[in-house]
């Protein structure tokens, strides 16, 4: 097994065994509590099915009574996967003597379930209270310094090896002190957001997930694979993440067979929040956070194009959803639009339309007084705007091809491209 020793062997069979119990609860649990999260008002309702309608701007006008589903059930995942953690940490650790006892590596082990769970707490909060974005950027900003401090204290690098043709310039090794410890936190932020504003289609949210997990999984599976006899260091972190990322994947699909077109449940951005903060942390301790940015390339794409709606001083204006719209005669879903008068936008938001205009990016419809009509800035309205609408789980099956796309081409990047640049 991957030329493992045998109590990291047991560990990961623990690991595996730990997963599928959780696996197994997530799915009874969900289906048991759906009626109790109705009932304490964590509902939502379906917008995108023939029981919803909507007016020409988008908004709901009837919603039939009974068709709201349960809303939130990432907690029951976040909840799960932090339970499946709590018993593994003590069988990761059971074979090590007191006076050889790896303090440092179960330090990390407690930060990064500290990190995550924080970062599900805010997500609840968000389902519950719709917190303010004034809050969203510092919270997950601040929960994530106790797995910083402890990366910092377990003496981790903070430098990036330089490209074999660029040597003779910066020499082999560009050590980023500070400006590494920011790029992490940038990370956790950004991943944190990224997979709730990529959302809004039946099985995306989790999908997106269940790809990336399952990609960072197959990554350091690779990475073990090809790992020399010195640098056995190395291998820890490798396992920690697998150790983190087995039981993350197990309770995601359980999650998914319930939130899959049509849904029966709704995940929340609790499950964003948990399963976005859980992939900066398994990249952190695995130290692969630069691979991570790769992995997510649709969600980076997103928010890019988000922008121009995302920031108030640019000015796109914003409906609250901007997931697509319903086509009640055929049942597809099609783009979905934010109604403006261009002439009236602050300067950077009239740059910004004309070039998405220009560029042809968007799908722009002209109304009467100078007013249009212009495709929400989101990759799923984009995909919609290129190849057509079509119903609700070609669009998912669609957008998680390309996730699997970007994984292959980080996969290409990492151990293609990388052994021409590196030598490794
Ligand atoms: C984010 C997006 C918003 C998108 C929404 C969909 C930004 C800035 N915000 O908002 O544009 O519309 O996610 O989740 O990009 N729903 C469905 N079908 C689904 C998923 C959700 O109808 O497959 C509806 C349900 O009514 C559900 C609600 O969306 O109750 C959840 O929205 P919420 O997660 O609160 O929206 P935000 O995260 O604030
Ligand atoms: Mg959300």
């Amino acid at each position: 097994a991957w030329g493992l020793p045998s109590n990291l062997r047991i560990s990961l069979a623990v690991n595996v065994g730990l997963s599928v119990l959780g696996f197994i609860a997530t799915s009874s649990i969900v289906a048991t509590l759906g009626p109790t999260f109705i009932k304490a008002n964590l509902r939502g309702i379906d917008l995108n099915k023939e029981t919803t309608k909507r007016d020409s701007e988008g908004n709901l006008v009837r919603p039939i009574e009974g068709i709201a589903i349960p809303e939130s059930q990432g907690t029951i995942t976040a909840a799960v996967y932090i339970l499946v953690l709590s018993v593994f940490i003590p069988f990761a650790f059971a074979s090590y003597e007191l006076d050889r006892f790896p303090h440092a590596e179960m330090a990390e082990y407690l930060a990064a379930v500290l990190t995550i769970t924080f970062a599900s707490f805010m997500g609840f909060a968000d389902d519950v209270i719709d917190l303010r974005w004034r809050y969203k950027i510092p919270i997950p900003f601040l929960a994530t310094l106790p797995l910083l401090s402890v990366y910092y204290a377990n003496g981790n690098h903070t430098g990036v090896m330089v490209p074999n043709q660029f040597r003779w310039l910066f020499g082999d090794f560009v050590e980023l002190g500070l400006g590494f410890y920011l790029f992490l936190l940038w990370l956790a932020v950004f991943s944190t957001h990224a997979i709730n504003i990529y959302a809004g289609v039946n099985g995306l949210e989790v999908g997106q997930s269940v790809v990336i997990a399952a990609s960072v999984l197959v990554l350091n599976i690779l990475q073990l694979l090809r790992i020399p006899e010195e640098f056995k260091e190395y291998r820890e972190n490798h396992m920690q993440s697998i150790f983190l990322i087995v039981p993350f994947l197990a309770v995601s699909l359980s999650l998914l067979q319930l939130n899959w077109f049509p849904a029966q449940v709704f995940v929340g951005d609790t499950y964003c929040y948990f399963a976005g903060m859980t992939f900066a942390v398994v990249s952190i301790v695995g130290h692969f956070s630069k691979t991570m940015v790769l992995l997510l390339i649709p969600q980076l794409l997103n928010f890019l194009y988000s922008c121009p709606q995302l920031f108030p001083f640019i000015g796109i204006p914003c409906p609250r959803h901007r997931m697509p719209t319903f086509n009640v005669a055929d049942g597809t879903v099609c783009n979905s639009f934010a109604e403006f008068t261009p002439e009236e936008l602050k300067p950077l938001g009239k740059l910004a339309y004309m070039i998405l205009k220009n560029l042809r990016l968007v799908h722009v419809r002209s109304l009467k007084e100078g007013q249009v009509q212009m495709s929400n800035l989101t990759l799923i309205n984009f995909v919609l705007y290129v190849f057509g609408p079509c119903r609700e789980d070609v669009l998912c099956c669609r957008l998680l091809a390309i996730q699997v796309a970007s994984t292959l081409m980080c996969f290409a990047l990492r151990f293609g491209l990388a052994s021409y640049l590196f030598d490794v």
